[in-house]
């Protein structure tokens, strides 16, 4: 990957060279526990950088920081003007989650600094935000307004994080196929320009993952190693023109974040992304409505159905009854109907234009199949694919959410198939940023939330907007369909929860039943078929898909856990954890506290012994097992499923077998 690099900063981007004499110079915050330290530090020429420590080991090792703006550049002629501290300890209750409370504890070092390369005289004040937490750090650069400063654009950031180790770093390629690759291990040390989250083992007992929180109007930030070395650079994803971001007079950068834990299992449970998000915007969200659902989908995916009219046209009236129908008896929220709306026919990644989201194909009486699932309790999910042309999607999104609104639809889920938004721009860059906040915003207006795929990658902004519930920006089960190497592989799985789905809630769409594909390369789910149920409590989305066609669901027993299993959880808890390996999940549901457990494995079957003593002590459950039946084995054998039932409490354990590529998914709920 070619990284563009504008020859004016260039000068700017090599690495520094930092003199013992700065740690004079040391402005150090701490965690509350103490255990993790973040020292910010100048040397003699007013370079700005900062390390990280944890129980006094070095974690990330002189690092620089800095902006170069086209106007100005900070970070490297800075002096310290004063520095202001602050600390939180609150809990929050977000709206929906992996948990009902989520605790904010932090110190906070805000230094005020002072650039003298400014290009004039008077020079620029900005600040360093720092948040320090028990499992991670956060910072930020803040350009507050000021006399001589009447916009910014900024070339290039130059933050770095120099890791201590060069550990194993699990990461996908920088590019603009919307994030959905394999997330592949690497020394960081050869690692090529990848986007974050960044999730790197730097020795047995220390994992670090480095990302960003509330990307609001800023380009995404990708990372790069300087040379082959474990220090890491930021790099913007930018303009077509080349520039990173544009802001007016006063600028503040997401924050960066890393993740700083002794085990995979704690960094699935940080919650430091969310805390530096702000509170929540809406006033009243009572319509905000986690849900499971269904949808007239993987048909298309798999050729069964068109998205454009024609005589399989999956988006039919009497078809989508037919799903509601199914939806109602099955105790689902919502079904999703795509190619339900002119512009599907011809192509439509090249001619997103064509897409209006107000119209209907005449087979679809969208009016009579709102009013039947309202009968029913059924919302009809909207679909707005635009093929990536924005422009014609926001010209048109305020009255096609009212419409919907109208019709009793309160969730949408979108959709940018097409490399470039409006012909130019990447997913990642200010320009879709700002397209994709503009729909959160708009929808919230209307009452709808928002399932965004082909996404920027997420960074918590659910925390301020919950009704932005979930997004796709993985490599999904849609590539079980027609993936030409022949499904999602079963590391996959045991490796998002760890990458990925660090960032935020994920619109997977697990639960393929039919494994039948006699085309070659036989593109199937690369997995046991309880491993797919598991998935449904492993990968987090509150707006939780079934994903297959409902044929294949009818009579099968199995499928009691997907129907069932709550979108909405009081506490996360992850008994083991190795990324790339297995993962073991157990949520309690937020409604009736029954415990909902998700194991997986990858291509290595695996026993494990799982103590239950998270159960109320003194209190009876019954666990009922969804396991890989005998002989099950993701290649040759994947769908026998065996299904038992035993009774437990607080001292008991539960062995599961996981098949190779298999899982076990168990619902123990009260006596
Ligand atoms: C890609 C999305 O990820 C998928 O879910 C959708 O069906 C197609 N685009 C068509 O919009
Ligand atoms: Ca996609």
């Amino acid at each position: 990957m070619k990284r563009l690099i504008i020859p004016a900063v260039a000068a700017l981007l090599s690495p520094v060279i930092f003199s013992a004499c700065t740690e004079s110079h040391a402005m150090d915050v701490s965690s509350p526990d103490g255990r993790l330290n973040f020292s910010l530090l100048l040397d003699d020429e007013g370079q700005l950088y900062y390390k990280v420590r944890k129980d006094g080991t070095a974690v990330v090792d002189s690092s620089g920081l800095g902006l170069a703006c086209r106007e100005f550049s900070l970070g490297h002629r800075t002096e310290v003007r004063k520095v202001e501290r602050a600390a939180k300890d609150e809990v929050w209750h977000p709206v929906w989650g992996e948990e009902s409370e989520i605790r904010n504890n932090y110190n906070e070092m805000c230094v005020h600094l002072h650039e003298s390369d400014s290009g004039d005289t008077s020079g620029i004040d900005y600040m360093l935000r720092v948040r320090v937490f028990p499992d991670g750090v956060g910072f930020r650069y803040e350009i507050p307004g000021q006399e001589n400063v009447s916009e910014m654009t900024v070339m290039e950031e130059l933050t770095e994080f120099a890791l201590h180790e060069d550990g194993v770093a699990w990461s996908i390629p920088w590019n603009h196929e919307y994030y959905e690759h394999l997330y592949e291990p690497s020394l960081v040390s050869r690692l090529d320009t990848v986007c974050s989250p960044l999730t790197v083992k730097m020795t047995d007992s220390l994992y670090v993952s480095i990302h960003e929180a509330a990307l609001e109007d800023y380009a995404a930030m990708n990372l790069h190693p300087i040379g082959n070395s474990t220090r890491l650079r930021t790099w913007l994803t930018p303009w077509s023109t080349g520039e990173k971001v544009f802001a007016s007079n006063t600028l503040k950068s997401p924050w960066r974040t890393m993740t700083i834990v002794n085990t995979p299992g704690e960094l699935m449970l940080s919650r430091v992304m969310l805390n530096l998000n702000e509170p929540c915007a809406i006033e009243d969200t009572s319509w905000i409505e986690p849900a499971r659902y269904i949808g007239i989908w993987w048909g298309m995916h798999r050729k069964e159905y068109t998205w454009g009219q024609g005589p399989t046209h999956g988006a039919t009236t009497d078809n989508t009854k037919r799903y509601m129908d199914f939806a109602a008896d099955n105790g689902f929220g919502g079904v999703l109907v795509e190619g339900w709306n002119r512009g599907w026919d011809g192509d439509w990644s090249a001619n997103g234009d064509l897409f209006s989201f107000t119209e209907p194909y005449p087979d679809f009486d969208i009016e009579e199949i709102a009013r039947y699932g309202a009968g029913k309790g059924v919302r009809l999910i909207g679909h707005h694919e635009t093929g990536g042309a924005a422009l014609n999607y926001e010209q048109q999104m305020d009255s096609a959410f009212a419409m919907y609104h109208r019709l009793g639809i309160n969730s949408v889920k979108t959709g940018y198939v097409n490399p470039l938004m409006d012909g130019k721009e990447y997913h990642s860059g200010q320009y879709a940023v700002r397209h994709y906040r503009k729909v959160i915003e708009t929808a919230a207006k209307h009452h709808i939330m928002i399932d965004n795929h082909e996404p920027v990658m997420p960074t918590g902004l659910q925390r301020t907007y919950p009704n932005l519930m979930t997004q796709e920006g993985v490599r999904g089960c849609e590539y079980d369909a027609w993936s030409p190497d022949g499904g999602n592989p079963p590391e996959h799985t045991v490796t998002i929860p760890f990458t990925r789905c660090l960032a935020g809630p994920v619109d997977y769409t697990p639960g393929t039943f039919n494994y039948d594909n006699p085309v070659p390369p036989y593109t199937r789910p690369q997995s046991t078929l309880a491993k797919q149920l598991a998935m449904s409590v492993v990968l987090y989305s509150p707006l939780q898909m079934a994903s297959d066609m409902i044929e294949n669901y009818e009579g099968r027993p199995e499928f009691e856990f997907l129907s069932r299993c709550p979108v909405d959880w009081n506490k996360t808890l992850v008994p083991e954890a190795k990324i790339g390996e297995y993962v073991t999940v157990a949520r309690q549901d937020k409604e009736n506290g029954d415990w909902w457990l998700g194991a997986m494995t990858n291509r290595n079957a695996r026993q494990t012994r799982l103590p239950l003593d998270f159960l109320e002590p003194g209190k009876k459950y019954v666990a009922k097992i969804f396991a890989d039946g005998d002989g099950a084995d993701y290649r040759s054998n994947p769908l026998p499923v065996a299904i038992s039932e035993v009774e437990v409490d607080s001292t008991s354990a539960l062995n599961l077998n996981l098949a190779s590529g298999g899982g076990a998914a168990v619902i123990i709920s009260r006596k």
